[in-house]
């Protein structure tokens, strides 16, 4: 498998294929792979005959120093890990900070129509300039065909298809659905961090979202609201930072429900220092 760490060299690699007619995806990454993202890696390569992974934790993304100190770096087991799929059709980006930011390690301000200011924009200020501008930047470097993106940052997976539109990137996002560990907690490179009572009581989480979706049916968004915020003020180990029932399009939080449209339920959630978040589609 051939790792890269340089943006030269990964452009040229890719320019190669392309001149060969080989299609080429690129899924992003900050490493610490699960199955979550193997499963991105994987229908990339059902969709394309090469698929660049880029593993980079992305300094100006992080609100936190400490969860950016503290984000996992397992460069070695991630390319095992790649292995395990593909050997021949993989490659990796691993580059250092240096190499993308040369020297400047800020965000270039965005705007996303809005986007940016919902939920994670809320709470994780200067988010998604961070993400902007580290996605612009991949996509200017490895000009895939096609990239990649989980539902299980589905704000995220939102801007990025509004960047690409904004910016008239030439080229293709495609989503993938939210993989689950067997106790429904999404799988998040995060989870390797919690405590063991944490990591048992965090499928509480997504064991609400669902309680919430039936309940949906029948009730209001606001009274879903109060009633998962009541469920979280009982709970002893997890914190709720927010629940919010959005508009899928816009995500904006949803005042009165109207049946031609789709709504998303989206909620963070402390465990001890350890923010999770999710999401469920509610109709
Ligand atoms: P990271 O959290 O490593 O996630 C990389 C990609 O994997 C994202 O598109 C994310 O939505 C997807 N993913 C993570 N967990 C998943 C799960 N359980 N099921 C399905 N998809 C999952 O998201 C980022 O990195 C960064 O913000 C990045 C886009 C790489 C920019 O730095």
């Amino acid at each position: 498998m051939k790792i890269f760490s340089q943006k030269m060299q990964i452009s040229a690699e890719v320019d190669e294929l392309k001149a060969k007619q080989l299609s080429v995806g690129l899924v992003p990454t900050m490493g610490a792979l699960h199955e979550g993202h193997l499963a991105l890696v994987k229908k990339a390569l059902n969709e394309n005959d090469r698929v660049v992974v880029s593993i980079f934790v992305n300094p100006t993304q992080f609100d936190n120093k400490d969860d950016l100190k503290k984000y996992p770096r397992t460069l070695d087991d991630d390319v095992a890990l790649l292995k395990t799929v593909s050997k021949d059709k993989i490659l990796v980006y691993a580059p250092a900070v240096e190499d993308i930011y040369e020297g400047n390690t800020v965000s270039q301000s965005f705007d996303f129509d809005g986007l940016e200011f919902e939920m994670e924009g809320r709470f994780r200020n200067g988010h998604f300039d961070g993400v902007g501008t580290i996605v612009k930047r991949f996509f200017e470097i490895v000009k895939p065909h096609r990239a990649y993106f989980g539902e299980k940052d589905f704000q995220q997976l939102t801007i990025i298809k509004k960047l690409v539109e904004k910016h008239n990137i030439p080229l293709k996002i495609i989503g993938c659905p939210i993989h689950r560990e067997t106790s429904g907690l999404a799988m998040s490179s995060r989870n390797i961090r919690l405590k063991p009572e944490y990591k048992k009581a965090a499928p509480f989480i997504y064991k609400t979202l669902k309680a919430a979706k039936e309940k949906f049916g029948t009730k209001s968004a606001i009274k879903v609201s109060r009633w998962v915020e009541n469920e979280f003020a009982k709970h002893e180990l997890l914190k709720l930072e927010y629940f919010i029932i959005a508009d899928t399009k816009t995500l904006k939080t949803v005042t009165r429900k109207s049946n031609k449209k789709a709504y998303r339920a989206f909620i963070a959630v402390y465990a001890d220092d350890i923010r999770l978040i999710d999401n469920i589609a509610l109709n």
